[in-house]
């Protein structure tokens, strides 16, 4: 795997993230304590959670919040 830059550094405040898409994938950026990338694909209903509110190193998805963590991806609950 090559690596590709897709941002400058201070293109994502801190504390959020920001959505790109890079070889036809969507992935989310998170500036939160470093950078942290993950698919930018809610397994419920394909929601973007770049614009998930972040709590310490998780992400909530905007539209039924679910829970992600950001530095491993792992869906965290779905309540
Ligand atoms: S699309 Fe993310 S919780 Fe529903």
């Amino acid at each position: 795997m090559a690596w590709k830059k897709i941002a400058e550094k201070g293109d994502i405040a801190d504390g959020k993230g920001k959505a790109y898409k890079i070889d036809g994938k969507q992935i989310a950026i998170f500036n939160q304590n470093g950078y942290h990338a993950l698919d930018d694909l809610c397994v419920h209903q394909d929601g973007s959670l770049a614009p998930g509110k972040l709590d310490g190193d998780i992400v909530e998805c905007p539209l039924h919040f679910w829970h992600y963590n950001i530095k491993s991806g792992e869906l965290k609950d779905y309540l």
